[in-house]
């Protein structure tokens, strides 16, 4: 029987590619939406058309009895999760003076709760198999601070503090937990960014380029596979050279 993937926020910008590139590597990918039926049913038609066959739940992640609830039915139907991506996201920007209470948790409950809210659950059949990889999405800006997202950037840098702390505890238990934290990616949100201020962002990468969302999949492919078995508590900075900068 194939291994099971789960990647929250799959039929987003970056999502999509995840799904892909596990199902090509032979799980079987299931992955969740947050209420808009006519994004699912478009997803998975234009996917099935391809030739793929994903499974999505709705669940929202900032929420923990939608979580529990999701991966009880996601193990009834299709099996326990061996691969979770926490990739689902959201960003509410605005200057920290101006920010409010609402954007501030928003973010953090979608960007940081959900990693705790989506974990728990899936932990135990980990640890019950003896297998797991948990992959947790960041971001550059989590790593260097972004004016005006001090709520994405505070939950961002959280990200890699879960990771870490988690990659400890379930090390000795064939279990890895691992961020990958992209820089500025060709994805509709970036691609909506006016071409004046997309080709300054461009600028400030050395290899001269956005970085494609199949570029972060790949990453995503190669930390679920056992190769990567070796990697653990790591935070991945896949951003064109932007980091060294
Ligand atoms: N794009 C970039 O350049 C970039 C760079 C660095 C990091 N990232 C990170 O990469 C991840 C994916 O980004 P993206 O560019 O693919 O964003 P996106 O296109 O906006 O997709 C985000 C996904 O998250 C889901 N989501 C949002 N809130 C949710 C909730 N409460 N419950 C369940 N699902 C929810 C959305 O589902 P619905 O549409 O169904 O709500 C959507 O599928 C995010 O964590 C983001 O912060 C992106």
């Amino acid at each position: 029987m194939s291994k099971v993937a789960l990647v929250t926020g799959g039929m987003g910008g970056l999502g999509v590619a995840m799904c892909k590139s596990l199902a090509k590597d032979g799980y079987t990918v299931v992955t969740t939406y947050s209420g808009n039926e006519e994004k699912c049913k478009n997803f998975l038609d234009t996917t099935k058309a391809e030739g793929f066959n994903f499974k999505a739940y709705i669940c929202d992640v900032s929420k923990y009895d939608s979580c529990i609830k999701v991966v009880a039915k996601i193990k009834a139907e299709v099996g326990a999760v061996d691969v979770l991506v926490n990739n689902a996201g959201i960003t509410r920007d605005g200057q920290f003076k101006k920010m409010t209470k609402e954007s501030w948790d928003a973010v953090i409950n979608t960007n940081l709760n959900s990693l705790f809210n989506m974990t728990k659950p899936v932990l135990d059949g980990m640890l019950e198999k003896g297998f797991g990889r948990i992959i947790n999405i960041s971001s550059i800006n989590g790593q260097k601070g972004q004016f005006g997202q001090v709520n994405y950037s505070a939950a961002k840098s959280g990200v890699h503090g879960f990771t870490m702390a988690l990659a400890q505890e379930v090390a000795k238990k064939g279990i890895t937990v691992n961020t990958i934290a992209p820089g500025y990616i060709a994805t509709a949100m970036v691609m909506a960014v006016p071409e004046e201020v997309r080709n300054k962002i461009i600028a400030g990468i050395p290899v001269g380029r956005l970085g494609t969302p199949e570029d972060i999949a790949g990453l995503v492919s190669y930390i679920a596979s056992d190769a990567s078995s070796f990697m653990t508590g790591a935070e991945i900075a896949i951003n064109g050279g932007q980091h060294t900068m």
